[in-house]
């Protein structure tokens, strides 16, 4: 179950902080409830792509082709412990990636950790996950990401800011392909229990008619170098 890829000379912190990862990720994540995450730290694969997959790196920076790669290398493997072949995904037009019927999945990476999860429709309702850098945002950014009241609550706590940024892009990409519309950080609004390490986002009224769920709830870790959150929920 555990997918990272070893390499012999990640330093001591990096890889506790890789067992961190992987506990919290098996605490909430297993292939026997239709539901499996993978992860790399390092983005050097090769995953099979579809001809439009491969068309869409060409026009791709280095940096963005391999981070583009580790994310589908991490789905196919998730899929494939699902007990799925490993085909490749494709890519939509707004950039999600198209998943086997059947599947519902999320993708997400930064410097140094990428990570998917993939899961069975018949089990799960809206997947997401994100990871960020374990650094402030922006000044500029913290304004536009978070709501007065999230404001008020980050300066009343020690989370980061930018973990509500991180639950938001969760959000979206929990709820996109369903509601079929861009919104915005303003339609989420985002509470946090620190001590279970889970949030609940309420949702505007019109992303709640939209996505036909009244909120979404999610569970969160903070290491050192990274930010993790994960949103699962069943069929209401
Ligand atoms: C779509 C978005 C959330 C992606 O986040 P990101 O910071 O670029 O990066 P991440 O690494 O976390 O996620 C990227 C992956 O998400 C997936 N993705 C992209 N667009 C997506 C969408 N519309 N829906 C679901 N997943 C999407 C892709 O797999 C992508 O990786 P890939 O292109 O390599 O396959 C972000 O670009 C965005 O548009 N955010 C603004 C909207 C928002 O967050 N609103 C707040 C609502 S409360």
């Amino acid at each position: 179950m555990v997918t990272w890829i070893d390499i012999e000379s990640t330093p001591a912190d990096a890889r506790r902080e890789r067992h961190e990862i992987s506990r919290f990720l098996n605490g909430l994540i297993q292939p026997e409830d239709g539901v499996m995450w993978s992860a790399r730290n390092d983005f050097e694969c090769q995953p099979g792509l579809t001809l439009k997959e491969v068309s869409y790196l060409h026009r791709c920076v280095p940096k963005r082709r391999n981070e583009f790669l580790a994310g589908r290398d991490c789905a196919l493997h998730a899929l494939h412990v699902l007990g799925k072949e490993k085909r490749a995904l494709g890519r939509m037009d707004d950039r999600r990636p198209t998943w086997p019927p059947g599947f519902i999945g999320s993708i997400s990476h930064c410097e140094g950790l990428c990570l998917a999860i993939v899961a069975q429709t018949n089990r799960w309702r809206f997947i997401a996950c994100d990871v960020e850098p374990n650094l402030p945002l922006p000044e500029d950014l913290q304004s536009f990401v978070l709501l007065p009241t999230e404001r008020h609550a980050h300066s009343c706590s020690d989370l980061p800011d930018r973990l509500w940024y991180g639950v938001k892009e969760s959000v979206f990409k929990a709820l996109h392909g369903r509601v079929g519309s861009y919104f915005g950080f303003e339609a989420a609004e985002i509470r946090f229990d620190i001590k279970k390490g889970q949030f609940s986002s309420t949702l505007s009224p019109w992303l709640k008619t939209a996505a036909r769920i009244g909120k979404l709830e999610g569970h969160f870790l903070v290491t050192p170098r990274f930010l993790v959150t994960v949103i699962l929920a069943p069929p209401s």
